[in-house]
């Protein structure tokens, strides 16, 4: 039998991964969506036959679902979760997970509770040539890893978001975090699953420099945030965050071992190279990296409905969505003290 999925926030991630990944895999079904924007909801469930909610809570009451998709602003992600996971819905919610630990360890405990699965949607471990330079990393034939430095940078949200420039993206009270959120949370789980290490330190600029709301003032959010950080293994790095870059998004990963360098998402060509220090190099076509311009089968609903059908937990669970949140959120917070602070005590440890 085919999951039957809900998803609940029907904007750029579902309209453009979400909902068409469910509707191709056979394995899988869009049965019902929510979303308080009437007539956007109303033409995708006429074109994908499913049922059109406003309130997301009429759904889960209501809607013959098994799972759900959480994909509306970062500040619903977690109440929207617990109350699926409570109506007893496996969960697959967007990145970051929630805005504060708090809420990312009730999550956790509702999954628990329920007995339900909880799956965060950092895909880009899903990603081939992230695979392919996992796969590389774990063979040990570029030795001990020492520093990274890895970038996500592109025009910014209001390109993106169907709400454009008036997007939730925007404000405070619904985003929490700026590029540090949507591009950081992204990069601190990718570099963790790479690594096989945690991070225990950072620190950084975290800046607005230029994103501003329809009344022209600076937005109370990051849109730039130059990081450096430190694993529990002494690998040091920096990870740069952009929502300026103006020009062509950049979604690279370098990575500088003993006896050479992995580049990910630097050759035009290659998305993964291996250049060896005896000269030797190593060259992968691996399939695309997903760009806001050009979208990609994430493989994240794939995995989720596989899951599901086989009653195994999945990989990128609640903890795994936490300790990636909690690096962003000691992230924020060093910036704004101007200090290197460690990972992982949280702020009243501080
Ligand atoms: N994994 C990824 O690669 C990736 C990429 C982009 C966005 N995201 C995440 O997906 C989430 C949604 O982002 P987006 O780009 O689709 O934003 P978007 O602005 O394009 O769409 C958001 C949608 O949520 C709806 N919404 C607002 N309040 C709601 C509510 N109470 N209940 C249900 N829906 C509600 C809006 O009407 C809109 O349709 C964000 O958390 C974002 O971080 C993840």
């Amino acid at each position: 039998m085919p999951v039957k999925y809900g998803i609940i926030g029907c904007g750029a991630i579902a309209q453009r991964r979400h909902i068409p990944e469910c509707a191709t895999n056979a394995e899988s079904k869009v049965a019902a969506l929510a979303d308080p924007a009437a007539d956007r909801v109303a033409e995708l469930a006429t074109k994908y036959g499913a049922k059109a909610f406003a309130d997301y809570k009429e759904m889960l009451a209501k809607a013959d679902i098994d799972a759900v998709v959480v994909a509306g602003p970062n500040a619903l992600h977690a109440q929207q979760s617990i109350d699926a996971l409570n109506a007893g819905k496996h969960v697959l919610c967007e990145k970051p997970m929630a805005t504060t630990r708090d809420d990312a360890k009730a999550m956790m405990q509702a999954a628990e509770k329920n007995k339900k699965f909880l799956m965060i949607g950092l895909n880009q471990r899903l990603m081939p040539p992230h695979v392919k330079a996992k796969e590389i990393l774990q063979s040990g034939r570029l030795g001990k890893v020492l520093s990274f430095r890895t970038a996500f940078k592109h025009p910014g949200p209001e390109g993106w978001s169907v709400d454009a420039g008036k997007s939730w993206f925007f404000k405070k009270a619904q985003a929490f975090m700026g590029v540090a959120g949507d591009l950081g949370v992204h990069k601190a789980d990718l570099m963790r699953w790479l690594l096989e290490q945690e991070f225990t330190e950072v620190g950084g600029f975290v800046s607005t420099l230029d994103k501003r709301d329809t009344e022209g003032n600076l937005v109370d959010l990051d849109d730039n945030a130059y990081l450096t950080l430190k694993t529990d293994g002494g690998i040091i790095g920096s990870m740069i965050l952009s929502w300026t870059n103006y020009g062509a998004e950049e979604n690279y990963t370098v990575v500088y071992c003993q006896k050479g360098v992995l580049s990910l998402g630097v050759d035009p060509v290659y998305g993964v190279v291996v250049s060896y220090s005896n000269g030797d190099r190593e060259q992968h076509k691996v399939g695309e990296m997903s760009t806001n311009l050009k979208q990609v089968a994430s493989g994240i609903i794939d995995s989720f409905t596989k899951c599901i059908q086989t009653n195994t937990p999945p990989e990128i669970d609640g903890q795994e969505g936490y300790k990636s949140l909690d690096v962003i959120l000691t992230a924020m917070e060093a910036g704004h003290q101007g200090r290197i602070l460690k990972i992982g005590a949280g702020p009243a440890a501080r």
